[in-house]
């Protein structure tokens, strides 16, 4: 049995992260105990008598900056709830760049922490004080990290043996080994005119396996070459060290 994957989620606003993780596949999971997700309040951590959790910048600008001490803290409470650090990802557009590969490499991480920044930023110094990595899911900016981390959790738990029904749901799909995946087909075999590829429905295995590889590298050639592109750098620079 593999060890249980930790997530805990450091915002402001918990109720939200946890209204999209109690439903679906990954609400299901958390239920069955196959992930332990736990969002945590950095305002519970505010203990000056207005419990403030930002201010105005040093130096002027716009908005207000999330202040150092009560991440600081809800992050000493969250490693004492563990019983261990967990490795700390600040979510900001500032970071390396979401895709399969970091959701596998956090997949084996197997103790995470997510830290959801709002406003217009975070105090320099606790990111320096106590986060690991940053990651972002994309080149624009959002209101604040809980999308974002929300995003990141879904695409590792889902990779946990148990959270889908079958390994190869996500082993077959878009981004897996690098292709996007072949077009689906459902009932009925006729539709508005069109028919279900022939092969789909001749029984024969190993032309329908021949078959979805096919089309998984088409559509990568179609909607995203550059994917296509570097898949086949990669297997070219494996095939030279082999
Ligand atoms: N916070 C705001 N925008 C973000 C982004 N694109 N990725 C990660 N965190 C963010």
């Amino acid at each position: 049995m593999s060890e249980l994957i930790s997530i805990d989620i450091m915002t402001l606003f918990p109720e939200m992260c946890e209204a999209v993780l109690s439903e679906s596949i990954i609400g299901r999971a958390r239920k069955n105990g196959y992930i332990d997700i736990k969002c945590h309040q950095i305002r519970d951590f505010a203990f000056d008598k207005h419990k403030r959790v930002d201010d105005t910048p040093y130096g002027g600008g716009k908005g207000m900056v999330m202040k150092a001490e009560p991440i600081f803290k809800c992050f000493e409470s969250v490693c004492d709830y563990r019983g261990e650090r967990p490795k700390l990802i600040y979510m900001t557009p500032k970071g390396r760049v979401f895709s399969q590969e970091i959701a596998k490499e956090l997949n084996y991480e197997k103790r995470i922490a997510l830290l959801c920044g709002h406003y217009e930023g975070v105090d320099e110094r606790v990111l320096e004080e106590i986060v690991d990595e940053y990651i972002s899911i994309g080149d624009y900016v959002l209101t604040g990290g809980e999308i974002p981390a929300l995003a990141v959790v879904d695409s590792v738990c889902r990779m946990v043996p148990g959270v889908l029904s079958e390994n190869v749901c996500f082993e077959d799909e878009s981004h897996y080994n690098g292709f996007l995946e072949y077009p689906q087909y459902t009932k009925p075999s006729s539709w508005h005119n069109k028919n279900v590829p022939e092969v789909l429905l001749s029984g024969h295995h190993a032309n329908i396996e021949k078959w979805k590889r096919e089309m998984s590298v088409k559509e990568t050639l179609k909607y995203r070459p550059d994917l296509y592109e570097n898949v086949n750098m990669c297997r070219k620079s494996t095939m030279n060290l082999g």
